[in-house]
């Protein structure tokens, strides 16, 4: 069992460049099924959950190789649409292979995917959707014996929640089906057009990504290319708010800076001082954080539900009342209690939090509970006097790339051992 040990106080000062974005790997690795021939993913962060995703690509008879932050996959030889719980249970996004393999096979079976960490994870959206475009769909206990003989059909869905895996899926099971496919209410994140930018240079008539409704034609076959995944901007987040928390200066470089629009604002208004160019940020924090009023998390362009424990954590030793409105997940608090553990004064009624800012965190040990929020209790532990131990880790190494490693350049005191 391996555990991060941080010694807190040091501020941090340095550069930090962007791994590519965890949640742009994962369905663009499920969207390699659909190509014929090779395709190239350059810039893959190495995390666990990107592992899990190149396990099943291996397992239904793909080619999949990882050498270092590029990877290869071949999927002419796909002999096999079955994916085995164990491999869906290790991650959310495995579910997205679903529209995949129905897209490129007619046919799929998969179990219901796992990480429920954030509360209940159900997929209606996902499935009703590729039930109007013509799968056949039975259950088996956890099973889902997936079918579509006459291949998927074009149709207008309307998601009635803007679901960036249901928009995923959707989109990967209408590239290659009969006709139209329009997706009112898609979800609009950065990593949406991604994929459709992949899947163009596939061969695929996508329009509209980025808005409320995607046109997708289906088309005959689609090829393999070289596509460089886009920076993660969750962890650019992240590592903004440790120098941020530790009244310290960052350059993060390889960023694309209209992707955190929606976050870079709150920072500013907590006090830091925050300089853009294209392709870096250079942010300066003061000694104190202000607090901001009010967050409410939204689908994208609002406030994202992945950076709430992160900015959260920041906002522990602001100077003021931050109040925190969860609409996205329904348990996305957990961190809680570990930040309340280092001294945080919290309080959680439903969906809402109230954080009222304190002068101190102290070490303690505590325990990741989900991935966001054991990045916020490393933050937190940046910023505390003495020593913060957490363990369940493996928590945070789903998608984080050495957390420890990137901290540890920019000046932090902070080890894993095992
Ligand atoms: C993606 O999860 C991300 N994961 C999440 O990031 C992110 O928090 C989330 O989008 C929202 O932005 C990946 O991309 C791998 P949703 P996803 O479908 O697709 C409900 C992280 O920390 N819903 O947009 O699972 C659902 O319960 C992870 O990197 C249904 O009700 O999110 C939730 O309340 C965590 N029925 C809401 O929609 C469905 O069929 C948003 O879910 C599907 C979703």
């Amino acid at each position: 069992m391996q555990k991060l040990v941080i010694r807190g106080g040091t501020a941090l000062e340095g550069e930090i460049s962007l791994p590519g974005a965890k949640n742009s790997a994962l369905p663009l690795l499920a969207a390699s099924v659909l190509c014929k021939g090779e395709t190239f993913f350059e810039n893959c962060p190495r995390l666990t959950d990107v592992f899990s995703a190149c396990r099943i690509l291996t397992n239904i008879g793909c080619r999949c190789n990882m050498k270092g932050h590029t990877v290869s996959v071949c999927a002419d030889s796909i002999n096999l649409s079955e994916i085995p719980e164990t491999l869906m249970q290790e991650m959310r996004s495995s579910i997205v292979f679903l529209g995949a393999l129905l897209g490129r096979t007619g046919s799929c079976q998969v179990y219901y995917p796992g990480g429920c960490e954030l509360g209940p994870r159900p997929i209606d959206l996902h499935l009703d959707a590729l039930k109007r475009m013509g799968a056949k769909i039975r259950r088996h206990e956890g099973r889902l014996d997936c079918s579509a003989p006459e291949g998927l059909c074009g149709c207008c869905i309307h998601l009635k929640f803007p679901s960036v895996g249901a928009t995923e899926n959707i989109m990967l099971a209408a590239v290659l089906a009969k006709g139209e496919t329009v997706i009112c209410n898609a979800a609009r994140e950065p990593e949406i057009c991604d994929l459709a930018d992949f899947l163009r240079k596939c061969g695929a008539h996508i329009k509209g990504d980025g808005e409320s409704t995607l046109r997708i034609k289906g088309t005959k076959e689609l090829h393999g290319c070289i596509h460089r995944i886009m920076p993660d901007r969750i962890a650019g987040v992240t590592y903004l708010s440790a120098a941020a928390i530790t009244g310290g200066t960052i350059k993060l470089s390889g960023v694309k800076n209209a992707h955190m629009e929606n976050v870079l604002p709150v920072l500013e208004q907590a006090g830091c001082r925050i300089d853009r160019s294209e392709d870096f940020i250079y942010l300066r924090s003061p000694k104190r954080l202000r607090s901001v009023s009010r967050l409410r998390t939204m689908p994208h362009p609002g406030f994202p539900t992945d950076v709430q424990a992160i900015i959260m954590s920041i906002m522990t030793l602001a100077d003021g009342i931050t109040v925190f409105e969860e609409n996205i997940f329904e348990s996305r608090y957990r961190h809680v209690d570990g930040l309340i553990q280092m001294g945080a004064e919290i309080c959680v009624s439903g969906r809402t939090a109230v954080v009222s800012g304190v002068k101190k965190l102290y070490g303690a040990h505590a325990a990741a509970t989900d991935l966001r929020g054991g990045a916020a209790l490393v933050i937190a532990g940046l910023a505390a006097e003495g020593i913060t131990e957490i363990r369940q880790i493996h928590h945070i190494d789903r998608g984080y790339e050495e957390i420890e490693k990137v901290l540890k350049g920019a000046g932090a005191d902070i080890r894993r051992i095992s």
